[in-house]
Formats: C-alpha cells, structure tokens, sequence
C-alpha cells in the first residue's frame, strides 16, 4: 500500500537529543521496542517529548513506510469521535460528506495510529476502542461491512492512568491492553545533565534560525538554568531559549541574568505580552464603539496567557487555575494557536 500523503513520521531518535543516562537507557529501550508491534504507553510530563518519541518508534519500526496518524482525544468533541476514529459512509447523517470519510484506523492501516491525551478519551469511547484492539475490525458509521485493520497502537498521556482506573474513569481492561509496553520519560529536572546541553542546541538552532550571532550563557545564567525546576519541560526550556535568542543584543552576544529576569517575572510578562498592562480598569481600557466578540476573546487568550505563565507552561495546572477542563483549555490553544500541537 503506498503511503497516504501528509501521513508520515517527522522525527527520529536523532532528533531526540539528550546526554543523561535515564535517557539513554529511554531511548534504548524505545528503539527495541520499536522493533516489534507491541502496543506503547508513553508516560511523562507536559513538554517531556512523548509526541517525539512517538514519531520515533513509527521512524524505526519494520512499518516505517506505512502511515503515521496522529489523534489528540483532547480535541475531539464527544459528538464526533465515532467518525474521527471509524469514519463514515456515504449519507450517513445529515451534513456528512457526500463521498463518507475515513476514519483514522482506516487512515493509519498497515502503520502505525498515535492515540495523543489518551485519558481524555470519554469513557463511552474507551470501550469502543477496546473493542477494535480486540477484534481488529471496524465498521464505518452507516455501513454495514467490517474491515479488517492492522495498526500498531502507540498511546500517550501527561496524566497517570492508573489513579484514573482507581478512579473509574479509565477503564481498567482498556489501561491494561494498552500498557502492554510501559515507557516513562521523566522530567527535565530529574535529569539535569540534559538541560544545558540542551539548552545549547537550541541556542545554536535558533541563532541560525534568526539570523543572530553567537550566543553565549553568562555562569550564573548557566547555574540558574540547572536549578530551575522546568515545570514545562523541554517545551518551555525550548520556548525560553527561543524568546532569549530574540531578546539578546547581537553585537553583545551575552545571556544574563538580567535578561532572564525579563523573560521569567511576572515584570516580564509585561514585556512578552504588552496587552496585559497593570492597574487598568475596564473604563480606561475599551473606547467605545467596539467589537465586543473581539474584545470578549482578546480578554480570554490573555487570560489564558497569564494562567499559563502562572503554570510555568503546565496546562493541566492552568486550566484548574482558570477553572474549566482540561480539554476545554486545549481547544482554546488551538483555537487562538497559543501552543503547538
Ligand atoms: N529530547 C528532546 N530533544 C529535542 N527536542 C525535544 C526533546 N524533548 C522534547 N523536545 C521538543 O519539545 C517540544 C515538546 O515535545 P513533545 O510535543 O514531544 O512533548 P509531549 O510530551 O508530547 O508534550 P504534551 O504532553 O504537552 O503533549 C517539541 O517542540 C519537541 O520537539
Ligand atoms: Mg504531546
């Protein structure tokens, strides 16, 4: 079968940098597993680089030229997840495509189908699911024919399952066929090793990518880093050192602490986003006549903005901050493309 267009792994171990040894033996262990068509649960933190390592082990394994699909559970809405996952046939229901639609097991066939935010997956869905892994069949909505599908099951979550499961809200037959192959990644800070190494390839990328000179960490900048907790990970370690590139004066070519303290206060974030200005009250802000929808989501992704800053990057924290569901916050990212995928 050839393979689908736009459906296809982007990255490979390579691009899986790291230094410590927790992640060697990660990355080793992934590689072997890639090898084979077990089912993977990756485990770890927002920003630890499951979506990459994912990629990865579809790169290394025996079903690299066959497709990669990728689902986030997190952005589906609930009414749509039959059709994301199974598709459906011609007329199926009103405002279908006329032609049906493929649904993602169909889409990934023969390769390799990333379940993203597997615990946002309503539980309703979870037994469909099993159902699949279980009969390796699927029936489009409004049809009436089985087919056969053959994909390998990679399923990612920044959330533990197994309280979930404790919980009833995993289901515990489903968790179990999934974890056939359990890989953690652990956070940035518990392998420090990794963080100024990485720090220094991103430096290097993004001082290519922008055009800018050499860029040098002052030692304090550099001792600071190493003890900075990174709640979000390799993206935010990544996020910062992107904003720093652009901060830093070229002709110097220094990092210091000055500038961290631009780019980490609650000053700095100020700096970042200049619409978030203190001590403004309503009245002084909005000049009527205005767009009220407009000013209504300007006020949410600033809103957003800030709960993420609050967070350090950890949207899970940021959405209990602004009190609505993780999926919610997820979508609202999406929507006014504050993260990347
Ligand atoms: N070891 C690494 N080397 C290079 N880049 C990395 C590494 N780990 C993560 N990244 C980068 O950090 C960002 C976040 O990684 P990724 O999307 O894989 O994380 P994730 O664990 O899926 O996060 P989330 O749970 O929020 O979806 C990406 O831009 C990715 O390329
Ligand atoms: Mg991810």
């Amino acid at each position: 079968m050839a393979m689908t267009k736009g459906y296809a792994s982007r990255y490979s171990f390579e691009d899986v940098w790291s230094i410590s040894q927790i992640m060697e033996e990660t990355k080793e262990l992934a590689a072997r597993v890639a090898k084979s068509t077990s089912t993977v649960l990756i485990h770890g933190e927002s920003g630890t680089g499951k979506e990459l390592f994912a990629h990865a082990i579809h790169r290394l394994s025996i079903r690299r030229d066959q497709p990669f699909v990728s689902v986030n559970c997190a952005a589906i809405p609930e009414d749509l997840f039959e059709s994301e996952f199974f598709g459906y046939e011609p007329g199926a229901f009103s405002g279908a495509n006329a032609k049906g639609k493929p649904g993602k097991f169909e889409l990934a066939n023969g390769g390799t189908l990333l379940l993203d935010e597997i615990s946002e997956l309503p539980y309703p869905m979870q037994g469909k699911l099993l159902r699949v892994l279980q009969e390796r069949e699927i029936e489009r909505i409004g049809g009436t024919i089985l087919n056969q599908v053959d994909v390998r099951i990679i399923a990612a979550s920044n959330r533990p399952l197994k309280p979930l499961v404790q919980e009833k809200k995993f289901r515990a037959d489903l968790y179990y066929r999934l974890r056939v192959f359990p890989l953690y990644i652990p956070p940035l800070r518990e392998r420090k090793e990794d963080i100024l190494f990485l720090a220094h390839r991103f430096l290097e990328h993004y001082c290519k990518a922008y055009g800018k000179t050499t860029i040098r960490l002052e030692p304090e900048v550099q001792q600071w880093m190493e003890s900075y907790p990174w709640y979000g990970n390799v993206r935010e370690l990544k996020n910062f050192v992107e904003a720093a590139v652009l901060l830093v004066d070229d002709t110097d070519g220094r990092l210091t602490m000055e500038h961290v303290k631009v780019l980490m206060d609650d000053e700095g974030a100020d700096v970042i986003y200049p619409t978030w200005k203190k001590g403004e009250t309503m009245k002084e802000t909005y000049r009527f006549p205005l767009s009220l929808k407009q000013e209504l989501e300007n006020l949410e992704r600033q809103l957003i903005l800030k709960a993420l800053s609050e967070s350090k990057g950890d949207r899970m924290r940021a959405a209990e901050l602004l009190n609505i569901h993780y999926a919610s916050l997820y979508r609202k990212l999406n929507k006014y493309q504050l993260e990347e995928g």
